[in-house]
């Protein structure tokens, strides 16, 4: 571990708009009050401004339209920043099946551009969010061990192969130039303002609207679920306490089968079983991840706080109970308008 943290001034966050980058902004402006964010994000389909919107006026938080593909605004974003955290990404596995080239374009170009811009501005510090997907899939044998940092990747989606792709690219700036990179892999989250085709969102909104939820397979895939705040918290002290060239599990061991989250979830929204629509399931679907995060709890000093279920799955209920303006916006499309609207106050 460093002796004394590093202290970013100026962090440059992409994806900032996103569900994952979102929180991060928070906990940022939260946790470091010495450091000012340059949140750029091209507000794609995922994005929601709205849950920024009392942020968008913080004397700390500049957002900026633009795309980590386009290395003219990625180096005017880039430029006097001392950190980057790139969290954009295409991040939904099911897109990634259907046609993998936004995933390509973004996760494993716009990386690339990321990085020879940072070379080139000498940033000191940059941080890749990179997920448990690259190292493909466990058995359902519990007694097999969980990821290390060690396990090769084998990705399974082209999703996964994309974030592989990027963390390779990152560690061998590392190797050959001695650039200041890391990698973040962490499980799958949960919390406020998930972007409703990811399972959680997408099964409570559907049964609190009085919808069936489908369930893939036999419903026995295990996630290995995290809280976003944890991970973002993760990120942080990664970015401070880190080293250069090293790869941090971040996880809650928290696993569950999707059977049995949905099952919680209808629970928590008054529902029976008769919800559950048993659908095809995906293609190549990953049997169970797990995330073994020692080395990242004894090198940094992180450790997962607000993830423990049932109460942080609760929770996450209860905010999507008291949020139904922001997931209707989404469910009607409107929110495109709501970004745009919003996009031109922050210019
Ligand atoms: N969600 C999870 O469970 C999870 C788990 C582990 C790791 N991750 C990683 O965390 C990161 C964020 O995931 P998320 O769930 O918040 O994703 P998300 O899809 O909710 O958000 C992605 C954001 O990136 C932006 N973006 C996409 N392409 C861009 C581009 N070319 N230029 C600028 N901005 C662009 C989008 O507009 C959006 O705001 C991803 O890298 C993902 O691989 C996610």
């Amino acid at each position: 571990m460093h002796e004394r943290p590093f202290e970013p001034k100026r962090i440059l966050i992409t994806g900032g708009a996103g569900f994952i980058g979102s929180a991060l902004v928070r906990n940022v402006l939260e946790q470091l009050p010495g450091a000012s964010i340059v949140n750029l994000d091209c507000l794609t389909y995922a994005a929601s401004l709205s849950g920024l919107e009392e942020l968008l006026e913080h004397p700390r938080h500049h957002f900026v339209r633009g795309d980590i593909t386009d290395r003219e605004t990625v180096r005017r974003a880039m430029d006097g920043c001392d950190a980057v955290i790139n969290v954009a990404a295409e991040s939904h596995v099911d897109r990634s099946i259907a046609d993998s080239s936004p995933f390509i374009r973004t996760n494993v170009v716009g990386t690339q551009i990321l990085l020879d811009t940072a070379r080139e501005l000498k940033v000191a510090r940059y941080l890749q969010v990179s997920t448990d997907e690259v190292y493909g899939s466990l058995s359902l044998d519990p007694n097999e061990p969980a990821f290390k940092e060690t396990t090769p990747l084998n990705p399974s989606s082209p999703y996964a192969a994309s974030k592989a792709a990027a963390d390779l690219l990152v560690l061998a700036y590392c190797h050959t130039i001695g650039f200041p990179g890391m990698i973040t892999r962490c499980s799958n989250n949960f919390g406020p303002r998930q972007f409703p085709e990811k399972v959680i969102p997408l099964f409570t909104i559907n049964l609190m609207r009085g919808k069936r939820v489908p369930l893939y397979g036999d419903g026995l895939n295990v996630r290995d679920w995290i809280h976003v705040d944890d991970h973002c918290a993760a990120i942080i002290a990664a970015l401070q306490r880190g080293q250069a060239g090293q790869v941090y599990n971040v996880g809650a061991s928290n696993e569950h089968p999707n059977v049995e989250l949905t099952h919680m979830l209808l629970k928590l929204t008054g529902r029976d079983a008769s919800y559950i629509e048993h659908v095809t399931d995906r293609l190549g679907h990953d049997r169970r991840y797990a995330i073994d995060s020692t080395w990242t709890r004894q090198a940094l000093g992180w450790q997962a706080s607000k993830s423990q279920w049932p109460a942080a799955l609760e929770a996450t209920v209860q905010w999507y109970r008291d949020s139904q303006p922001w997931w209707e916006s989404i469910l009607s499309g409107q929110y495109r308008d709501e970004n745009e609207r919003l996009a031109g106050l922050a210019r």
